[in-house]
């Protein structure tokens, strides 16, 4: 069985083959990172339209690389929630044109699991009860999988997602966007003890909070340079030098890193899972991925599953992959009727 997946519900336009729900055969990705990269941040207007310019060549282009043509495909399965309006419309839009045209069943994927399922694609997949700690741009969860499409979340950030705190510290320190892996380099040559940040204390024992960390970023850098809050923050950061932007990252980092894997081995304590799977674009961070061996592989009967580097950021193999486990367990969308729905929780899709 052949699954074209496809994926626009942010920044990247990806369209991807898998044979038999674990074999990628292709994997396009046309990342947008170049364009919004001069604004600081995805601009969702800039998004959609390039994605409308990109979805067509990036779709042929997984078929080509596959080496299939439309009669090889048994499935088409697209990203339709959660995301940027615009963005998901273009991917959702294309996928129901060709499901009517070719005839194709039609499988609707909700992109957080989907990060997931990219663990899926290989032979050794992760084991059910799994705990899932999803961390992006857009998401942070740590979710409990008990079987295909049963899953409980236990807890999520209350405001930014720890991503979004990587691109926002990076500003404020004078990093380009994507944050994540600039803050992830420059903390190799810092010092993460030299400035003290709070963790943010909360009421959900597994949930998140990152917007004070952020802020508190902010105040530690303007307290540093010499100025007050109303100093313009887009100045703040040519008033530092390499060594203390160096020690902002590697302490933010520090702070962020404690924050996931303190809540989940607490998890682990609580539901006693098979393994723990890292996934979305955070997951590959570097010092995520020692903290969290260093405190919780010790506590599992399999080890702790990190996404592959190339299946971390967005892609349409994962999307793909999880469409195949939807056409072997449940009913496919209907073409003429199948909605985005930007901002619906992983707990409410239902397949
Ligand atoms: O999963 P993803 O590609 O897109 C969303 O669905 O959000 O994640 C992108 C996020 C960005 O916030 C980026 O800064 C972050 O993942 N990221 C990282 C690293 N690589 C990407 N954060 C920390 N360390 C990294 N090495
Ligand atoms: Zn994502």
């Amino acid at each position: 069985m052949k699954i074209l997946g496809i994926e626009s519900s942010c920044d990247e336009t990806a369209a991807a083959v898998v044979k038999d729900g674990f074999c990628a055969l292709s994997s396009v990705v046309n990342s947008q990172i170049d364009i919004h990269a001069q604004y600081g941040g995805v601009v969702p207007e800039i998004a959609a339209r390039s994605h409308i310019e990109v979805i067509n060549p990036v779709i042929r282009e997984a078929l080509t690389r596959a080496q299939c043509s439309w009669n090889d495909i048994d499935a088409i399965a697209v990203t339709y929630a959660p995301g940027l309006v615009g963005s998901l419309l273009v991917g959702t839009l294309a996928a129901r044109t060709l499901a009517i045209l070719r005839n194709k069943p039609l499988y609707a994927i909700h992109h957080v699991e989907a990060h997931v399922y990219a663990n899926f694609l290989n032979q050794n997949p992760p084991k059910f009860p799994f705990l899932a700690l999803v961390v992006s741009g857009g998401h942070s969860q740590i979710v409990l999988f008990k079987a295909h499409g049963d899953y409980q979340i236990l807890g999520e950030t209350q405001d930014d997602a720890v991503g979004e705190a990587f691109d926002k510290v990076a500003k404020i320190i004078g990093l380009p966007y994507p944050g994540g892996p600039e803050i992830s380099k420059a903390a190799q040559n810092g010092d993460s003890s030299k400035y003290k940040l709070p963790k943010a204390r909360l009421k959900g024992k597994y949930d998140f909070s990152f917007s004070g960390l952020k802020t508190a970023v902010l105040r530690a850098v303007q307290k540093e340079v010499g100025v007050d809050f109303n100093f313009p923050s887009f100045e703040l950061a040519a008033k530092l030098s390499e060594q203390q932007r160096n020690d902002f990252a590697a302490s933010f980092q520090k702070i962020a890193v404690e924050t996931l894997v303190g809540k989940l081995e607490l998890a682990v304590k609580d539901f006693a899972p098979t393994t723990v799977v890292i996934a979305g674009g955070v997951a590959a961070n570097s010092a995520l991925r020692e903290e969290l061996v260093k405190r919780v592989s010790d506590k599992l009967p399999d080890p702790v599953i990190f996404t592959p580097p190339e299946l971390c950021t967005d892609n349409a193999a994962m999307v793909a992959t999880l469409g195949a486990f939807q056409a072997v367990l449940s009913k496919p969308k209907d073409p003429l009727e199948l909605e985005v729905k930007p901002s619906l929780s992983m707990s409410d899709s239902n397949w």
